[in-house]
């Protein structure tokens, strides 16, 4: 397959980072289409353990280009620190190119995400409070800035003083520090100079490289339950991380994605607030949270912790398409007792079998529950699907058969060599 895309197929989390690491080394190119420094994927390379938030994984790679795509939001302090540090570490020999047609995250936005945050009190979101929502806003509203802007100084000023005209009422009316043409004019200034060499027109590069029949992978970020759209509105990202947008966000036709893996993790997680079907609380959740790691990449905030959801699974396999998917962290189970699987939900007395459209319909739902054994122990030498114990196949099997999903990868452990691959779909 010339082509691959990255699926999270919960509420982001999944272990996206680990996969599309070891996807990127058979890779020409590695693309971000959508998001921004909200994400965090963590990678381990060489000993070390990094955490990537607007930086495409393949960076760790030296012969894969790595794309910044149009449906990106940059901001360019927080992409010009990254790369800072991986210099730091002595990688600096990655490609990189960025879309004139992303948009520039700015400091006004990051001060308007927790001006919103603090003004919606208990209602808030809980956003990674990068400032991601109000840069998408600027975009549908036209009056967002976009990495290309950065090519000609005229046009950036002109750009920045329509903008500021808008922004600082917004700002001033929430009694917010404005902000002058001058004084963000020169925030931009490192990111005209460090930036520019690598801003073009990635649409264009990204046909041709398909054209050429090199091998793209689509890297993923937040998973599908946080879509804008077809998440759980109004407590989702302001993107879609659904794979079906990869094609409007990296400027390519439908048949430019020829293939999709789903990353589902065996339990789910979620940050910030909304409504989360399965969610567990107390000890057991602690329990599974310490042995995940499930502490939050870019915020450090603990996830909260649920059992695998199959209608939640089967809503992103038919909305998606995705069949294949990679099944992670399955050892985190082999410290708790009983594993439970949310089979389907009842809503008002009647078994549904999907994720409804509407939060007052998820909040009222009541999950139903099939228990299984645990395999009590460590799995993480397992090299083979067959060296799996019993109790692990079985639940593997099961969630397989519930959810219309195949598990062509499983996770057994946080090192690269903790996988077992079934099926070679790259
Ligand atoms: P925002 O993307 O910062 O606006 O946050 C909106 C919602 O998406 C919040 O619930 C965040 O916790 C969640 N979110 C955003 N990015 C990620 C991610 O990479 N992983 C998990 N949750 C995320």
């Amino acid at each position: 397959m010339p082509s691959l895309a990255i699926q999270g197929m919960q509420w982001g989390d999944e272990g996206k980072g680990k996969i599309t690491d070891y996807f990127a080394s058979h890779a020409d190119l590695v693309v971000r289409t959508q998001g921004g420094n909200n994400a965090g994927h963590s990678i381990e390379h060489q000993g070390k353990r990094y955490a990537l938030r607007l930086l495409p994984s393949g960076v760790f790679q030296p012969h894969v280009v790595n794309v910044i795509a149009d449906g990106v939001v940059v901001n360019p302090a927080a992409l010009l620190e990254e790369m800072d540090l991986l210099e730091s570490e002595g990688i600096s020999s990655f490609h990189l190119l960025l879309s004139s047609r992303a948009s520039i995250l700015m400091p006004y936005h990051i001060a308007l995400d927790a001006a919103r945050e603090q003004a919606l009190g208990n209602a808030k979101i809980g956003t990674t409070g990068r400032g991601i929502g109000p840069c998408y806003e600027d975009r549908a509203s036209r009056v967002g800035l976009r990495l290309g802007d950065l090519l000609v100084e005229s046009y950036l000023k002109e750009r920045l003083s329509e903008a500021l005209a808008i922004k600082n009422r917004e700002l001033a009316a929430f009694g917010a520090k404005t902000y002058t043409v001058e004084e963000l004019l020169a925030w931009l200034e490192p990111a005209r100079k460090r930036l520019s060499s690598y801003i073009i027109d990635t649409s264009e590069y990204l046909s041709h490289a398909l054209e050429e029949g090199k091998k793209v992978l689509f890297e993923g970020a937040q998973g599908a339950m946080l879509c804008l759209t077809h998440g759980t509105y109004p407590y989702v990202t302001s993107s879609s991380p659904l794979c079906t947008a990869i094609p409007l966000n990296a400027g390519l036709p439908l048949t430019a994605v020829n293939h999709a893996i789903g990353i589902t993790k065996v339990y789910c997680t979620r940050v910030g607030a909304g409504p989360f079907p399965s969610e567990i609380e107390g000890e057991l959740a602690q329990k599974i949270r310490d042995a995940g790691h499930e502490y939050g990449t870019v915020t450090k905030r603990p996830r909260r912790i649920g059992w695998l959801d199959i209608p939640e699974l089967r809503y992103v396999h038919r909305i998606t398409g995705v069949k294949d998917s990679a099944l992670m962290l399955l050892d985190v189970l082999g410290s708790v007792d009983e594993i439970r699987l949310c089979t389907g939900y009842t809503l008002h007395g009647k078994a549904i079998d999907t994720m409804p459209s509407t939060i007052p319909e998820v909040s009222e739902i009541v999950p139903t529950y099939l228990s299984m054994p645990s395999w009590k122990g460590d799995i993480s030498h397992c090299k083979t699907y067959e060296e799996l114990p019993l109790e692990a196949r079985n639940y593997i099997e099961k969630v397989e058969e519930l959810s219309g999903l195949s598990f062509v990868i499983i996770s057994v452990g946080a090192d690269r060599d903790a996988t077992i691959v079934r099926k070679d779909i790259f």
